[in-house]
């Protein structure tokens, strides 16, 4: 127990104290949310399967049967508000000279919140991306118009997200790199770590020296590697970290 308080201590100090902060997110500080995760029993692809629904091929073969999937997403992000962790964050950007917050959730929670640096790596369930012209544009519409079509070009519209077998802008990978290369705090929340590139973020700011917390309900791939590992719901662990 008593080495269990001084590691948190010690993870809240080198946080108070840093200069430069990161920070990396999954889907479980959503969780708390009520958004759906992807692994562990009652994640998404434990009743869906990838490949016939976030792929490039997928939305080839059967374009209504992924918006239709998405369209359900949406409806489900609809009802989800920020919780304690997506605030804690804000809170925590407000104090920290260089902060970065990098995201692999697409459910905007963290802008909702009031976060101002964030890179959503995997893009943005509320934004579409033309398959003709390519324009970006946002669309909050819950039901969405399945297929939804361009208003500039009349062209099919996607969902503005990186699926399997896509590339990661690359600007954002670069943007994220650097800022686990050279922040002197890396905390990583509520990701089971398998995907890359960013769970590779993590090894990266080991190896560059930053001081790396873990913040989730189980251990993972990074566990071993961080300074210091919290076990809990990020609804409950970030606040009582951050404040
Ligand atoms: P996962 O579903 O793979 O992992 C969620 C992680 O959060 C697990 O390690 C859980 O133990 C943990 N967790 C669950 N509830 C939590 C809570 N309340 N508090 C803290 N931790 C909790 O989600 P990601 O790692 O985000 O990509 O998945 C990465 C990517 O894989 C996603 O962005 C998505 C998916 O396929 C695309 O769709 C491109």
């Amino acid at each position: 127990m008593d080495s269990l308080v001084s590691v948190t201590e010690e993870a809240r100090r080198r946080l108070g104290e840093a200069r430069s902060v990161a920070v990396l997110t999954g889907a479980g500080i959503s969780a708390d949310s009520g958004v759906p995760t992807f692994r562990g029993p009652e994640g998404l692809w434990r009743s869906f399967r990838p490949e016939e629904l976030a792929t490039p091929e997928a939305f080839l073969r059967d374009p209504n049967l992924v918006w239709e999937w998405y369209d359900w997403r949406r409806g489900k992000v609809a009802a989800c508000r920020p919780n304690p962790a997506h605030d804690a964050i804000v809170r925590l950007e407000s104090r920290v000279p260089r902060f970065s917050l990098l995201t692999q959730n697409v459910d905007g929670l963290h802008r909702e919140a009031g976060s101002q640096n964030v890179i959503e790596l995997h893009g943005n369930i509320w934004k579409v991306r033309c398959t003709n012209c390519h324009e970006v544009g946002d669309n909050r519409d819950v039901p969405i118009q399945v297929p939804p079509h361009c208003e500039t070009c009349g062209g099919l519209l996607r969902p503005h997200i990186v699926w399997f077998g896509e590339s990661l802008d690359p600007d954002d990978i670069r943007a994220a790199f650097e800022a686990a290369e050279s922040c002197e705090v890396f905390l990583v929340v509520g990701t089971s770590g398998i995907v890359q590139p960013a769970a590779s973020f993590v090894s990266t700011a080991k190896r560059a020296g930053a001081f790396v917390i873990e913040a989730n309900l189980d251990p993972t791939p990074n566990t071993w590697i961080v300074d210091v590992h919290l076990s809990g719901r990020a609804a409950e662990v970030l606040p009582s970290l951050i404040d």
